[in-house]
């Protein structure tokens, strides 16, 4: 015990001396941030003449790609209100780098481990709390992905979840290859599909529905009534389940993407190159929905009112206010 301590803080001076740079230019790009968020005024000052923020934050890697996108940027946003640098595990690394044009630096294991973390508990919405979080070492744990965190850095976020050159094009190249009746459509609308796992979680845990064919026919038919001949790049984790349930027979459906749920690249850079989404339900179409920007569909109130899921989760800090939600029919799980 005695020596540990010491060795800690030596790993702790190497490997912030090996991030000086970086550490730099993320301080000159997040002061005025800070100045925008009216924290501590001698904080500011402090960083004005040289003072540099102490201390490592983090957030636990819980859950896939989506789940991994929420933490980042819950991490980015609350980090940064409190005045601390933030790093990322290289696990979580791992899953965004290679999408994503993502600049938090990674924190290596070998370095979190000795560590002695104060583990703060997040609720998947905004807290006013989370504002004055107190300690040098915290990890953020839970399963964070509300907009409530972050959306007043809607920017830099847009610019942190950036594709890399080479998954955009590739992205594009199949979107300007759809045709619609022969012509080259104006408006792409992205459709997740969420089911796998969610098919059977919803209705025995949650005492909730996953999305069923009317309310795809209604999101679709939403947006058919509005642009000149969409077409809808459906993507899913089920893809069999949409061939059999979403109608085509207008022609301006297609079945694209792998639905690999270990290599969601390709499907998810597809859903954000479209000019709008509609999603069902899981935290990866909230981000496509969130990344595309444009228009967005959502199934809404798809648990019954006493479901367990709405002690653990908010729809209005789930769904931006000005996407759009279809009611979901309930009546399958009174059915038994
Ligand atoms: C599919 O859509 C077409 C065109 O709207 C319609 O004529 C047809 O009845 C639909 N098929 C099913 C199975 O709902
Ligand atoms: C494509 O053409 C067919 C046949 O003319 C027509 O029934 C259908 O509505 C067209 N689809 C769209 C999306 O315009
Ligand atoms: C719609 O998406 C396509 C494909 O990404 C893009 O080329 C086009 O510029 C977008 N349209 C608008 C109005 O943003
Ligand atoms: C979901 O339920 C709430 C509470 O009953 C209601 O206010 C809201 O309008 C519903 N959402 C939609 C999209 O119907």
């Amino acid at each position: 015990m005695p020596f540990s301590f010491p060795m800690v803080h030596f790993i702790l001076f190497v490997f912030l001396a090996s991030t000086v740079f970086h550490l730099q230019r993320r301080l000159t790009k997040i002061q005025p941030a800070w100045e925008l968020e009216e924290q501590d005024q001698s904080y500011s000052t402090e960083t004005l003449s040289g003072f540099q923020p102490k201390g490592i934050w983090t957030v636990n890697v819980q859950g896939r790609l989506g789940n991994q996108m929420g933490e980042y940027a819950t991490l980015y946003a609350l980090a940064k209100m409190n005045g601390r640098p933030a790093y990322i595990s290289a696990q979580m690394h791992n899953t965004l780098a290679p999408i994503f044009k993502i600049t938090l630096p990674v924190l290596h294991d070998n370095v979190a481990n000795k560590i002695h973390w104060k583990n703060y508990h997040l609720n998947d919405w905004m807290e006013e709390k989370y504002r004055h979080i107190q300690g040098e070492y915290v990890r953020l744990t839970g399963y964070p992905c509300s907009w409530t965190f972050y959306h007043h850095l809607h920017k830099e976020i847009l610019q942190e979840f950036t594709l890399h050159d080479h998954v955009r094009e590739e992205a594009q190249k199949f979107l300007w290859g759809l045709r619609v009746n022969g012509t080259q459509p104006s408006t792409y609308v992205g459709v997740h599909v969420r089911r796998g796992d969610y098919v059977h979680v919803m209705p025995k845990v949650w005492k909730g529905v996953v999305a069923d064919r009317r309310y795809l026919q209604q999101a679709l038919d939403w947006f058919r009534a509005r642009y000149n001949s969409p077409v809808f790049v459906v993507t899913s984790n089920g893809m069999q389940w949409c061939r059999e349930n979403i109608n085509a027979s207008l022609g301006d459906v297609v079945f694209a993407g792998n639905g690999l749920e270990g290599s969601p690249a390709k499907d998810f850079a597809l859903l954000t190159q479209c000019n709008h989404t509609i999603m069902t339900i899981g935290t990866f179409g909230i981000w496509a929905a969130y990344l595309a920007g444009g228009q967005t569909i959502y199934l809404a109130n798809y648990t019954l009112p006493n479901s367990p899921f709405l002690k653990v989760f908010k729809p209005e800090a789930a769904f931006l206010p000005e996407w759009l939600g279809i009611e979901a029919d309930l009546s399958p799980l009174l059915k038994n």
